[in-house]
C-alpha cells in the first residue's frame, strides 16, 4: 500500500508529478476543508497558507509530515508537531529572489507614485503630474530588517544596481555574511530614524510580532514609507492605520496582513497612501515550481525514512 499525500490547492503541479513518478497516493487540490477531512488518514500534507492547529494534529494518526509550499511556517503548531512526532519542513531556497524583486517593484511603485497616476488618468485626470511628487531612489536609504535570505538579496540589488545606501538591523546576524556595501545597525530605532524605505524581512515569532506599532512608526521620516513582505503580524495594523491616516509616516506597501485574506473593509484598504498585494510577493512562475518541488522532496526524503534536507523541528521518533 503507498503512502497518502494530499496537496493543498495552489500547489505547482510540479510537486505532485514529483509524487506521482515515486508512486505515492496524491490527492490534489485539496481546500482547507478536504484537508481538515483527510488529515485523519494521510501520510503527508504538502501545504500552503492554510492553518493548521493542534487539535487538528491530535487526530492525525499516520501524519508524519507537513511540507510548506514556501519558506514561512507560522500557520503550523510546532510545539504540538514536534511532540506527535510529525516533521514540519519547508522550502526555504525556493522564493527569496522573487521576494526580493517583488519588494523593489513596491518601493519603485511608491516613489514614482505609478499607482495613483495610472488610476487618475483613467479617469481622465492628466493634471494629477502637477499635484503627485516623485522622487528618485539613487541615494535615498533603505533600512532593511532582517538580513537572511530575502533581506541581503534586496541589499545587494537595492546597493549594487540603485545605487541606494542601505542599512540593516538583525540581531543574529553574522557580520562576516554581510557585503561590504551595507552597514549593520545594532539599534532598530537608528535604522527607523535613518531610512527613506524601511523594508521588513524576518519571521513572525513571539518575539517579533508587533515589532513596528506606534512607538516605531513615530521615529521613522515622515517622508518614508514601510514596505512589507515579511508576516502581516509584524506589523501592528491600527497603529499603521493610524500614521498613514496622520501622515505620521508618507506612506507603505503591504503584501501581507494579519488575518488573510483581508475584509473588504479592513481600515488600510480604504487609505490612498498605501499600496496593497494580495500575498504574491512568492508567486512567480519559477518560485512555485521550486516551491512544490523542493516541498515534495521533503515529503520524499521522510516518507523515505530519510533526514529531510529542510526541516524546521526534530520530533521525537522514538
Ligand atoms: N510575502 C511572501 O510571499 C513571503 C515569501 C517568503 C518569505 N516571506 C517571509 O519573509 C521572511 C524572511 O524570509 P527569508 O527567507 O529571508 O528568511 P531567513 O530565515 O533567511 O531570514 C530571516 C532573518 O530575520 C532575522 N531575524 C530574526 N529575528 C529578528 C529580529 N527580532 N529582528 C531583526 N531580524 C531578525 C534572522 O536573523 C534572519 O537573518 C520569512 O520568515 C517569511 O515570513 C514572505
Amino acid at each position: 500500500m503507498s503512502y497518502k499525500v494530499v496537496i493543498a490547492k495552489g500547489v505547482s503541479e510540479v510537486g505532485k508529478a514529483y509524487l506521482l513518478e515515486r508512486n505515492y497516493t496524491v490527492i490534489a487540490d485539496a481546500t482547507p476543508e478536504r484537508i481538515r477531512d483527510e488529515i485523519k488518514t494521510c501520510d503527508a500534507i504538502l501545504a500552503r497558507t492554510e492553518v493548521y492547529t493542534p487539535e487538528m494534529l491530535e487526530e492525525a494518526n499516520h501524519l508524519k509530515v507537513i511540507a510548506k509550499n514556501g519558506v514561512g511556517y507560522d500557520n503550523f503548531p510546532l510545539e504540538k508537531a514536534t511532540e506527535r512526532g510529525i516533521y514540519i519542513t519547508n522550502a526555504p531556497h525556493s522564493n527569496a529572489v522573487s521576494v526580493a524583486e517583488h519588494t523593489l517593484s513596491l518601493m519603485m511603485a511608491l516613489a514614482k507614485n505609478l499607482l495613483i497616476s495610472h488610476s487618475n488618468l483613467q479617469i481622465g485626470n492628466f493634471d494629477v503630474r502637477n499635484q503627485i511628487v516623485n522622487c528618485e531612489l539613487e541615494g535615498k536609504v533603505l533600512g532593511i530588517i532582517g538580513y537572511g535570505r530575502i533581506g541581503s538579496i534586496l541589499a545587494n540589488k537595492a546597493s549594487n544596481a540603485l545605487n541606494m545606501n542601505v542599512i540593516c538591523y538583525d540581531p543574529y546576524v553574522n557580520p562576516k555574511a554581510v557585503i561590504p556595501e551595507v552597514k549593520v545597525i545594532n539599534q532598530l530605532e537608528r535604522v527607523l530614524s535613518r531610512s527613506d524605505f524601511i523594508s521588513l524581512h524576518l519571521p513572525l515569532t513571539n518575539e517579533t510580532k508587533g515589532l513596528i506599532s506606534g512607538r516605531e512608526l513615530s521615529v521613522m521620516k515622515k517622508t518614508s514609507f514601510l514596505l512589507n513582505a515579511g508576516r502581516g503580524g509584524l506589523v501592528n495594523e491600527a497603529d499603521l492605520f493610524f500614521a498613514l491616516k496622520e501622515k505620521i509616516i508618507a506612506g507603505a506597501a503591504i503584501d501581507v496582513f494579519e488575518e488573510e485574506p483581508p475584509a473588504p473593509d479592513h481600515p488600510l484598504l480604504s487609505l490612498d497612501n498605501i499600496l496593497v498585494t494580495p500575498h504574491s510577493a512568492a508567486l512567480t512562475v519559477e518560485a512555485k515550481d521550486r516551491m512544490a518541488l523542493h516541498a515534495a522532496i521533503g515529503i520524499d526524503e521522510v516518507l523515505s525514512g530519510r533526514q529531510p534536507s529542510w526541516p524546521v523541528n526534530q520530533p521525537d521518533l522514538s
